[in-house]
């Protein structure tokens, strides 16, 4: 099966698991299945419950026109959250939440199987990093099991002031680059080779140890 037909099948389990918590609308995620770069938020806002799309209100201008300013287009990413339906009043998604919808985006990204992984904000950067920050740690590229994984801040914090837009953007701007060198240096050290599962709960140092 290819991967879209593997995609649709794990959207329909999500459709019929009438356990998973939050009744709005399923918003499963967009893209080329075939990607390099997988950008995972945190929950569907109000806009995106309503046009069952991810990222394509205020926030996911942003993060559209930051991908298509790196001379990328918006249909050669995938896009997805972490929690697939919309928390009411625009919460953010519960550890319950969270730990009922993960085992569909680890999935996810398994059939995606992207070079990259760019978690934005903390509940989608904490999903891969539990002990990283957000401020200290977006725009790095760190090792998690066999994911390379570089965290950036949610584009709606970019929107609340002009320092953090820069270190948005910045860090944005560095993604080509990132990907290149995780192509000619990535799997060279042995020790750099990703083998555990990300599911598995990281050690501090783990965290802490910076690949490049
Ligand atoms: N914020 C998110 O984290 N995800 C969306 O899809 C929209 C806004």
């Amino acid at each position: 099966m290819n991967k879209a037909s593997q995609l649709k099948k794990l959207e329909q389990e999500i459709i019929a698991d009438k356990n998973l918590p939050l009744k709005s609308n399923l918003v499963f995620g967009e893209g080329n299945p075939d990607c390099e770069a997988l950008f995972i938020g945190e929950a569907p806002g109000a806009e995106e419950d309503r046009l069952k799309r991810p990222f394509v209100g205020r926030s996911g201008q942003l993060l559209r026109k930051n991908i298509r300013e790196l001379g990328w287009k918006e249909a050669d990413v995938y896009i997805t959250n972490i929690v697939k339906r919309r928390p009411p009043e625009n919460r953010d998604p519960s550890p319950e939440e969270i730990e009922s919808y993960k085992p569909y985006l680890t999935r996810q990204i398994d059939i995606i199987n992207p070079k990259i992984i760019v978690p934005l904000g903390r509940f989608s950067m904490n999903y891969f990093l539990p002990l990283a920050k957000i401020t200290r740690d977006q725009g790095k590229l760190f090792q998690a099991g066999k994911w390379y994984v570089v965290p950036m801040l949610h584009p709606a914090a970019a929107l609340r002031g002009n320092e953090m837009m820069k270190m948005f953007e910045d860090s944005f701007k560095k993604l080509p680059e990132t990907l290149k060198r995780i192509e000619t240096e990535g799997n060279k050290d042995e020790e750099t080779v990703p083998t555990r599962k990300f599911e598995k709960i990281l050690k501090e140092e783990d965290i802490q140890k910076k690949l490049f």
